[in-house]
Formats: C-alpha cells, sequence, structure tokens
C-alpha cells in the first residue's frame, strides 16, 4: 500500500463527503434568484468554440444538462454532438448503480487518446458521480487528462469554474456537499419544442437504504409555486404541448414550504393552465394522497399515467429497504389509482437481488406482480452503493441468482406489458406526433395520453399536434395504428 497523496491542493473548498451529505437541518432552502452570473472575461470566452455534453441519468438530470447548454450558449459557445472535435468536452454523470458508472469510467479512458491528440481539449465531469469522494479519488489517481470537476449544488458556477480550468494547468475540483439552495435565475436552451421538463422539488429525504440519490442531490427542498406556475404558463405561451413536473418524489412537494399547500393543489393549479398535457414523475407510494388521487380523477390535461415503484413484494425486504409501506398497504393505494382515475396506465420500479433477498422473497415479488399486473416495469439488479446502508449488509446472492430472477421478472412483467396493450386494439387514442419513427422515416411517431408509443403512417404535417390514430396492432413496448383524423 502507498501512502495517501494529499490532493487538497486540486480542491476550491473542501472535498466531496458523503457523510457531510447525508446531514439535514431543519432550516428551509434558501430560494436565490441572482446566484448564476457570468463574469464579464467569460462572456465571449465560447465565441467560434463548441461544446458537447452527454448525460447518464434521470430526468432530472437531462434537465440539468439543459441547463448547463443553456449557460454555454451565453458565454457564445454552439453546441456539437462530435465529441471528437468539441472545445469542452463534459460528462453529466449518473451514481444509481454500479453500470452507470463504469460506463463513465469507460468514457474517460476513451478520451486519454482524444486529449493527447489535442491536449487544448477542456475535459469536465459533473453530475451525481462527483459528489462520491470515492470517484473524486479515483480521477485524481487515474484519470489525470481530466481539467474540471463541479458537482449538482454548484450547477450555477459553470462559466466560474470553466474560467479556473481554462486559467489552470491543473485540475479544477469544485464540489458543494451540503443540503443545496434553490436557484432561480438558470438560463436553459430546452432539447426540443414540444414537451419540457419542469423542476418541482429537488432532492430527497427518503434515505431508502440501496439509494444514493439522497446524498448526490441533497436535502428535498420545494420551488416556490408561483415559480412553478410562472413556468407552466410560459412553456405553455411558447407552444409547448407537454410539461413534465420533476422531483424525485413529487408527492412529498410542499412539505417544507411551511404553508397547507402540497403536490394536490400544484396538480389543481396546473390543471389550469392552458398546456394539453401535464405529467409528473417520480411518486413514492408513501406520500400519495387521496387527494392526488381525486385531482387526477378529474383529468383534464392531467395525463393518466402514474409510475408507482414498488422496488420488492416482501413487506420484510420492503421493511429493510427503508420504503415505508408494506405489500399490503401498497395494494390497497394501487387499487385505488386503478379504480379512481379513468383510463391509467401504471408502471413500476423493481430491485432484484437485495441482500438476503431469498427465493420466496423473491417469488412474492413475481406474485405481486401477477397479481398487480402493470402496463410496464424497469427491473434492476441491486447494485451496492458505497456509503449506504445497505451496502453494509451482506450481499450473498450469487450473480447467476440474480440474473435468474431479473429473467424470469421480465418475463411477467412483458407479458402484463402486451396484455395491457391489447385492449387498445381497435380503440382511438389521442397521440402527440413527436416525429418520425427510429426506425422509419416515414411513418410518424408518439405517445397516448397513457404514454404508450404509438407509431402510424400519415403526413410529416402532423408533428407537434396531438391527433387521433386508431390501433391496428400492438406489441409488447409499442402499437401501430392508422391516422383517424380528416
Ligand atoms: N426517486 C425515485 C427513484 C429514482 S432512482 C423513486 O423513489 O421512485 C430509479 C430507480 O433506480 C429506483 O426506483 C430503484 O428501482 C433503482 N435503484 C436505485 N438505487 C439502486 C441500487 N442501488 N441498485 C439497483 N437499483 C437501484
Ligand atoms: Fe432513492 Fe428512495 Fe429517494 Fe427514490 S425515494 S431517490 S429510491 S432514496
Ligand atoms: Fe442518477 Fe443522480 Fe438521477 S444518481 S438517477 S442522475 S439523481
Amino acid at each position: 500500500m502507498g501512502t495517501k497523496k494529499d490532493y487538497s491542493k486540486y480542491f476550491t473548498g473542501t472535498a466531496p463527503s458523503l457523510k457531510e451529505a447525508k446531514k439535514r437541518s431543519k432550516a428551509a432552502p434558501q430560494v436565490i434568484t441572482d446566484a448564476f452570473e457570468i463574469p464579464t472575461d467569460m462572456i465571449e470566452a465560447g465565441k467560434g468554440k463548441t461544446f458537447f455534453i452527454r448525460t447518464y441519468g434521470c430526468q432530472m438530470n437531462e434537465h440539468d444538462e439543459e441547463v448547463m447548454a443553456g449557460i454555454f450558449e451565453q458565454m457564445g459557445y454552439l453546441r456539437t454532438e462530435e465529441m471528437e472535435t468539441a472545445d469542452v468536452v463534459l460528462l453529466n454523470t449518473c451514481a444509481v448503480r454500479e453500470n452507470a458508472e463504469n460506463k463513465v469510467f469507460g468514457v474517460l479512458g476513451h478520451l486519454k487518446a482524444l486529449k493527447r491528440e489535442r491536449p487544448e481539449l477542456l475535459l469536465g465531469v459533473c453530475g451525481c458521480m462527483t459528489q462520491e469522494e470515492e470517484v473524486i479519488n479515483r480521477i485524481l489517481q487515474k484519470e489525470q487528462h481530466v481539467d474540471f470537476i463541479f458537482g449538482t449544488h454548484n450547477i450555477h458556477r459553470l462559466p466560474q469554474i470553466l474560467r479556473d480550468a481554462l486559467m489552470n494547468k491543473e485540475l479544477v475540483v469544485e464540489v458543494w456537499s451540503k443540503e443545496g439552495d434553490i436557484i432561480e435565475n438558470l438560463p436553459k436552451t430546452r432539447n426540443g419544442n414540444l414537451k419540457a421538463w419542469v423542476n418541482i422539488a429537488y432532492g430527497c429525504d427518503k434515505f431508502c437504504t440501496y439509494c444514493i440519490i439522497p446524498y448526490t442531490r441533497g436535502k428535498e427542498r420545494s420551488r416556490q409555486p408561483e415559480d412553478i406556475i410562472n413556468e407552466v404558463r410560459e412553456l405553455a405561451a411558447a407552444g409547448y404541448q407537454e410539461v413534465t413536473l420533476l422531483g424525485q418524489n413529487v408527492n412529498s412537494y410542499g412539505k417544507d414550504l411551511g404553508t397547507e399547500y402540497r403536490f394536490a393543489d400544484l396538480l389543481a393549479d396546473v390543471q389550469k393552465i392552458a398546456i394539453p398535457r401535464v405529467r409528473f414523475t417520480t411518486s413514492h407510494p408513501w406520500d400519495f394522497t387521496d387527494e392526488m388521487v381525486a385531482v387526477l380523477a378529474s383529468g383534464g390535461n392531467l395525463m393518466p399515467h402514474v409510475h408507482l415503484p414498488v422496488q420488492a413484494g416482501s413487506s420484510s425486504v420492503l421493511k429493510l429497504m427503508g420504503r415505508q409501506y408494506n405489500k399490503d398497504s401498497y395494494t390497497e393505494l394501487y387499487n385505488k389509482i386503478r379504480t379512481q382515475i379513468p383510463g391509467v396506465a401504471v408502471t413500476t420500479d423493481i430491485i432484484v437481488g437485495f441482500p438476503n433477498e431469498t427465493d420466496e422473497q423473491f417469488e412474492e415479488t413475481l406474485a405481486l406482480c401477477k397479481e398487480l399486473k402493470y402496463d410496464g416495469a424497469y427491473t434492476f439488479i441491486y447494485s451496492p452503493r458505497e456509503g449506504t446502508p445497505a451496502a453494509k449488509m451482506v450481499d450473498n446472492i450469487a450473480e447467476e441468482t440474480k440474473k435468474a430472477r431479473l429473467q424470469r421478472l421480465n418475463a411477467v412483467v412483458n407479458d402484463h406489458a402486451l396484455t395491457h396493450n391489447q385492449a387498445y386494439l381497435e380503440t382511438v387514442q389521442y397521440v402527440l406526433v413527436e416525429g418520425t419513427s427510429q426506425k422509419n422515416d416515414a411513418v410518424l411517431s408518439g405517445y397516448t395520453e397513457s404514454l404508450k408509443l404509438v407509431n402510424f403512417e400519415g403526413p410529416a404535417s402532423l408533428i407537434g399536434k396531438i391527433v387521433p390514430v386508431k390501433v391496428t396492432q400492438v406489441r409488447t413496448w409499442s402499437l401501430y395504428g392508422e391516422y383517424a383524423g380528416e
């Protein structure tokens, strides 16, 4: 073992710490309206230069990418989709599972050669991985071609961090391990002009025992209702057809505001705005209130789709996961949603191979899926995350067992997805046409209200509109139909 090197000279402030990131105070989050500012010497820094961003991870991360793109563009940089020629390459990372992290380290390896060829290239890493000290140490030791690193709490500091990196031959690291603020004056360049992400809350306080997100994203903090409503109004006025309200747990929206205003109230307010479609993600079953079910059941622009992660079907595994509900209370909520919200589709997330999960406990997950019959599910093999409580539990399940469980689960999930799709045969569905299908330029594609992918033949003039489509064929993951309009 070599002696531990002192890397402190690289840090602006202190090194990231999961231990610090875990702390929660009672203090209300600060809403800051002037944190983002481009220093005068950076206003034209990007003139004639290009930036490339690749994002891994969830919708919040995708939305963060839109903010970073907005910041780059304000400095005069132009976006490029070619990593090989870009002046600045930024990897916006995800820490939720090991394979997400491995992908990033793979690309960093590839970029070593590019950086050797073009030493003037600036290479940055941001997103959830950079909030982990383990990752920072690995980059410091093995990925010395990285030029700058920042975290999820200081995206607004990108111009200052970039300036430091441009002036400095040494690596620049600025990561804040804190609860986080709410920064309201960030620019955004949205990917697309039909559908938009709108943050309603940041962070997470649920601390499910397997999950790294509460450490990488900070305390649960809600934006002010009027800031959200104004953003949705502006998007509607700009012609957007759909917004998705984003939070790690949208249902607990408002609990930190010091008022009685909650997610159901926000939904009711957004329902009144003239935007055709409103979605939201993700819902933790814990805080799903009857008021929420009622407002969703009243429809309007609130789309009938609920993503309700169950994670496991065994109450004892759920307890170890710290999910705060059991099989029975989840089933009760699920049935309420299914029976009260007309035409609703329900999807879920499931983890297999949680430490010590027995065959019987896995069978309970399968049985619950068979009982509830989801429209779809994202299924994952448990991945231990350093610093979380579950990572200290003995992971004693063989890799083949985990893979076999995942396969069996996927077979059940796919079966139900197909059965749900079959119920759409011969019906007319309203589809927001997003563009041409990935596989065939002559075919249009879009989503139903319940978030089913539909491909159909029709004129390109329908792109951007919500149009009726008669479903004529179904597959497990998509519907096929005919344009049923004039
Ligand atoms: N906030 C959301 C989840 C965000 S992460 C929620 O609670 O609903 C998306 C999914 O990744 C989770 O629902 C979970 O199924 C999965 N996940 C999170 N941590 C994981 C881990 N350590 N290993 C495997 N899957 C994990
Ligand atoms: Fe992770 Fe649980 Fe928070 Fe979702 S609710 S982000 S799974 S800790
Ligand atoms: Fe990944 Fe961070 Fe999202 S860990 S799932 S990018 S909040």
